[in-house]
């Protein structure tokens, strides 16, 4: 595990409360530190960092890194790194959980059994809910995630559409038969729109009413992305007009989502606490990942995963070497 990296090669302070640290906890922990490994509730701004002049590296573990000021590391010199790859089968499986569980109605179903309200034995019409196999998916983001996701549908013998900013390369698509669309053609055909975008300026509410208006009023919608993605206000009020059938998803504009969320008091939607990469497998190669990718800049050696190649050429690996 990661403790066991850093701990052979560094004096490691560790907050071991599982609440996320105050900006101003940040701040003073960081003092006198080289690397700071943190998480994706963390978030990491200019001021932050201009606290400590020393800090060579910051180490997300998670994949994405919406919480770090990127461009403000790279001039300040500071090395940002993440840990893609060793989450994305387990963020799939999860998007699949959800897409699932929404269209069989799964969440409302186990409440059916265990709140005392299935007295009929069987019905033809009880629970109804809608076919997966043979329908059209649609996956907003085509990167490792939106990829791994493709390769399950295909046994669910959908047909696949993709949006992105850029067309993936031909044997991708080949691969995963995903034919690229515009986003709009994508959310007016899919019957279950899946969202693998990471949060950036661009994609902040991508995902509006009115895009959200676009989608057949038969249609899903899941997310295991970044809440911000969607419009959660607009999510709501297309979940109570019913102009979609339901909505799944693992992130939330505030994490955690307040209790009087309207989202919680419907049917049709289901919610996770930011879960689609926790299993002990991922967390545990991404603790791994997170110490590697530390250590490595701090040994002035290339980390695994770098998020700003920029900063190599203003802080070169040799000089960010401490150990
Ligand atoms: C999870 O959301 C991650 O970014 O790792």
């Amino acid at each position: 595990m990661g403790h066991e990296i850093l701990d052979a090669c560094c004096d490691v302070e560790v907050n071991h409360s599982d609440e996320p640290p105050s900006k101003s906890e940040i701040m003073q922990k960081i003092k006198g530190k080289d690397g700071l490994l943190c998480l994706l509730t963390d978030t990491i701004d200019q001021e932050t960092m201009d606290s400590e002049r020393k800090l060579k590296v910051i180490s997300s573990l998670s994949v994405g890194y919406n919480h770090i000021d990127v461009a403000a590391a790279t001039k300040r010199g500071i090395y940002v790194t993440y840990t893609p790859d060793v989450l994305t089968e387990a963020t799939a499986d999860f998007t699949w959980t959800l897409i699932l569980a929404i269209s069989r109605r799964l969440v409302e179903a186990d409440g059916y059994v265990r709140q005392g309200r299935w007295r009929i034995a069987w019905s033809p019409t009880m629970l109804l809910g809608s076919e997966v196999h043979g329908r059209t998916l649609g996956i907003v983001g085509l990167g490792r995630i939106g990829q791994a996701v493709a390769k399950r549908a295909k046994g669910f013998n959908m047909r696949i559409l993709y949006s992105d900013q850029a067309r993936a390369r031909d044997n991708v698509e080949r691969e995963l038969s995903a034919e690229y669309v515009a986003l709009d053609a994508l959310l007016r055909e899919s019957d279950f729109v899946t969202i693998h975008v990471p949060l950036s300026e661009t994609t902040r509410n991508l995902i509006d009413e009115a895009k959200l208006r676009i989608m057949k009023q038969s249609a899903y919608i899941v997310n295991t992305s970044r809440g911000n993605v969607v419009d959660e206000g607009a999510l709501t009020t297309v979940l109570e007009e019913k102009l979609i059938a339901g909505a799944a998803t693992d992130v939330w504009e505030q994490e955690p989502t307040p209790e009087d969320n309207p989202l919680l008091r419907m049917n049709n939607f289901i919610g996770a606490p930011h879960i689609a990469s926790a299993t002990f497998q991922a967390r545990s190669k991404m603790s791994e990942l997170a110490a590697m990718n530390l250590v490595s800049v701090l040994r002035g050696e290339m980390p695994p995963h770098l998020v700003n190649r920029d900063v190599l050429n203003i802080r070169p690996l040799s000089s960010a070497r401490v150990i």
